[in-house]
């Protein structure tokens, strides 16, 4: 069928169009230059913003897709987890969109739909269909800039949180470091652009130590943290504003040295848990995902162990940040086995897709 897919649970204004599993278009309109003075996503200007965008990214949409709004069979939209005002935009778009035209309407969850990215098609790119489309259960590795979340997907909504941050997302982390420094807003993927041309060897920053055995209570044992690697790539800074271009204190070495610690903590936790649950396949998704040395590493690993390694699916590039059509993929699925939200769902800043909440 013909899913309608709407995103805007932050600053990407998006919209796509999937049918059969096949993004038939994706439309992603960045706020980034809106909020970038800021150096940050301001939430009142973002959900103003999507106010204007939201028909010209959905009417895009539509149009990529060769597609008329009396061609839409179903209309998913993100409800949770994101900023409210923004995601209340989409959210009662979506619903005029199901009620005008009397076709289904379903609510979906922003890191699931990440998490669904990997199983969907680009044929603009070549992609086969299915092509590396995970069988369940695997390993989620959800990295986004507000969520950090090692998972065990036994289906697209029958999702297990094994670790997830104790402090800031993985992306949080890249954000704020390169605010810091000035590296380019957002932080993402200014620093892995920077990184490679720096050497990931000039600083050792520290690695957190988190687990414990517990004695009693919740094992932490997949849990990652970043304020620690934050910090001491912070302290830095009086040293690189003295001597910016001072050898081994140049931009790039301190974007490639964090970024391998940043990586590096992620894996750690990840391959702890392939060890441990026997999980043969690893699926990423979230902006985070879009990191070209996580790619690497990751890849490296699957291809190491003589060929016994995890298979590792990342999405295509197009689909690792927020995106409309994850949500037209994930919300395809869900109608196609029958469930329908109401027409007075609401909103709202948490998760909502896990069996166990995590702080
Ligand atoms: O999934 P996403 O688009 O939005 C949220 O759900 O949060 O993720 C955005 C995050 C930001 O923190 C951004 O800096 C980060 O993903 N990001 C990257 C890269 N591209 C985007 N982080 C590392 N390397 C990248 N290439
Ligand atoms: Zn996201």
């Amino acid at each position: 069928m013909n899913v309608l897919g709407i995103e805007t649970s932050c600053d990407e204004c998006a919209a796509g169009v999937v049918r059969d599993g096949v993004v038939l278009s994706s439309v992603v309109a960045s706020q980034i230059p809106v909020h970038a003075p800021y150096q940050g996503v301001v939430p009142e200007i973002a959900s103003r913003t999507h106010t204007e965008w939201i028909y010209g990214v959905v009417s895009g949409a539509l149009q990529e897709a060769g597609l008329g709004p009396g061609d839409v069979e179903g209309v998913a939209v993100t409800a949770h987890p994101g900023l409210l005002g923004s995601l209340l935009v989409g959210l009662h778009f979506a619903k005029a969109f199901a009620w005008a035209r009397d076709i289904p309407f379903i609510a979906v969850d922003h890191l699931l739909a990440h998490l669904y990215a990997s199983r969907l098609s680009l044929p603009a790119r070549g992609d086969g269909p299915g092509g590396e489309t995970p069988d369940y259960p695997f390993l989620g590795l959800l990295v986004s800039g507000g969520h950090t979340v090692i998972c065990r997907a036994d289906d697209f909504d029958d999702v297990t949180v094994l670790g997830t941050t104790i402090d800031d997302a993985a992306g949080e982390a890249f954000d704020k470091v390169s605010k810091f420094y000035g590296f380019g807003y957002p932080g993402g993927a200014a620093i892995d652009t920077l990184a490679r041309r720096g050497d990931p060897g000039t600083f050792r920053f520290p690695l957190p130590h988190l687990y414990k055995p517990p004695r009693a209570g919740p094992d932490h044992r997949y849990d990652v943290s970043y304020s620690g690697l934050k910090t001491a790539v912070v302290n830095q800074l009086e040293r690189f504003r003295v001597k910016p271009s001072a050898p081994g204190m140049e931009a790039a070495d301190i974007a490639a040295s964090f970024q391998k610690t940043a990586v590096e903590i992620l894996l750690r936790a990840l391959l702890r848990a392939v060890e441990d649950t026997g999980l043969r396949t690893i699926v990423a998704g979230g902006g985070v995902a879009a990191n070209s040395y996580l790619r690497a590493r990751l890849a490296g690993y699957a291809a190491g162990k003589a060929g016994a390694g995890p298979r590792v699916i990342f999405p295509p590039l197009e689909l690792c940040g927020d995106n409309g059509a994850m949500v037209a993929g994930l919300g395809e699925r869900c109608l196609s086995r029958g469930d329908r939200s109401p027409m007075d769902t609401g909103a709202s800043a948490r998760v909502q897709a896990f069996k166990r909440r995590y702080p």
